[in-house]
């Protein structure tokens, strides 16, 4: 995909919601697999953009995105704010604890009243699964699910699997063809996937990219239903640990989590997490992932994070690239996004705490 031209020459963009409506990114269930990998190759050219002096092209310059974040977030809110900058356009942050929301006034106003301000895009992290779907009917810019409550978080999938792959690549010898998808690879998703948006998004992204899934944890802190879910799962570790390619640990989720599902966090650590003895006898093969922010010490040890073998930075680092992809599909020239969709998945979404 070669983007230059219209990413250098805003003139040439033609305008996205006159030609084919407002565009959204709502779940990754929404994209196939040709979708995501038109999405990586315009992340691929974003990084030459992303390594000059100045790292801005003028691609979305007269588009306003606004962060609509009611929910805690440092690194997806900044993530989204310098993606947009990146690409020229202006951003209005806003804040569920600065707002009028505190005074009382409903989500739908304040979705309207931003509304009314003029904006192109909302990126909306809530609480509560569904709210970016619901948004749409409220505005009419292009909406992107910024994290819904245990639902989905679309791009942090993107940006893993984009990492995933770049991973591979570097490991591909000069000439020989690197690998499009994830094809043939056995990731484990470890830890808290019950009340985890990034697990539900990742398994949906790295099945449909051909990758191998395996659920890992404690029964407690699996979904309660996997009945539709492409998975395997177990409760034994160091049985799946030696046949992986990928382990990506989850964040124990205690603000989601209902009541106390684990013994203690020792305990846990010692049978779900990346210790220190599990980390020296990790193949140097295998990727080691992680969405931030870690609790060291919990589903992984400090020693685990700094392998050379981790992948942690680099997903922050990439999710920029992955974002202004995004953004600029979403309100640049860069073609609708949804297509057939690889489809959803029903069971396992326990409510919101
Ligand atoms: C994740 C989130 O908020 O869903 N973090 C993130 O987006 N960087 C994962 C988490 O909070 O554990």
């Amino acid at each position: 995909m070669t983007m230059t031209a219209e990413m250098t020459d805003p003139t040439t963009r033609p305008s996205a919601s006159s030609e084919s409506g407002v565009r959204h990114l709502i779940s990754i269930g929404d994209l196939d697999r040709e979708a995501m990998l038109g999405i990586f190759h315009l992340a691929d050219a974003f990084k030459e953009v992303a390594e000059r002096p100045i790292p801005r092209v003028p691609a979305l310059r007269g588009k306003t995105v606004a962060t609509m974040f009611f929910e805690p977030s440092t690194r997806t809110r900044l993530s989204f704010e310098t993606a947009a900058k990146r690409l020229s356009a202006d951003v209005m942050s806003f804040s569920a604890s600065t707002s009028s929301l505190e005074k009382g006034e409903s989500l739908r106003d304040t979705i309207e009243t931003i509304d009314a301000m003029g904006v192109d895009a909302m990126v909306v992290r809530h609480k509560s699964s569904g709210v970016p779907s619901q948004v749409r009917a409220w505005t009419k810019a292009s909406v992107v699910n910024g994290g819904d409550g245990q639902h989905e978080h679309p791009t942090q999938a993107l940006l893993d699997c984009y990492t995933i792959r770049e991973a591979l690549l570097a490991r591909t010898p000069e000439n020989a063809p690197g690998p499009e998808d994830l094809r043939g690879l056995r990731i484990a998703i470890v830890g808290d996937v019950r009340h985890s948006r990034v697990a539900r998004s990742d398994v949906l992204a790295m099945t449909a990219l051909g990758a191998e899934v395996m659920l890992v944890g404690p029964r407690t802190l699996l979904p309660p239903s996997l009945d539709g879910w492409p998975v395997k799962a177990t409760a034994d570790l160091d049985g799946v640990l030696d046949s992986l390619d990928v382990i990506y640990l989850l964040r124990i989720q205690k603000e989601r989590a209902q009541a106390a599902l684990l013994p203690s966090l020792e305990e846990y650590h010692r049978r779900f997490g990346l210790t220190r003895e599990r980390a020296a006898h990790l193949d140097e093969r295998v990727l080691v992932m992680h969405p931030g922010p870690m609790n060291r010490g919990v589903e992984i040890a400090p020693e685990a994070a700094d392998l050379p073998s981790s992948l942690i930075t680099r997903q922050v680092r990439n999710g920029v690239l992955v974002r202004m992809a995004v953004l600029f599909h979403l309100l640049g020239a860069g073609g609708p996004l949804p297509t057939t969709g690889v489809g959803h998945l029903e069971g396992g979404v326990a409510a919101d705490a």
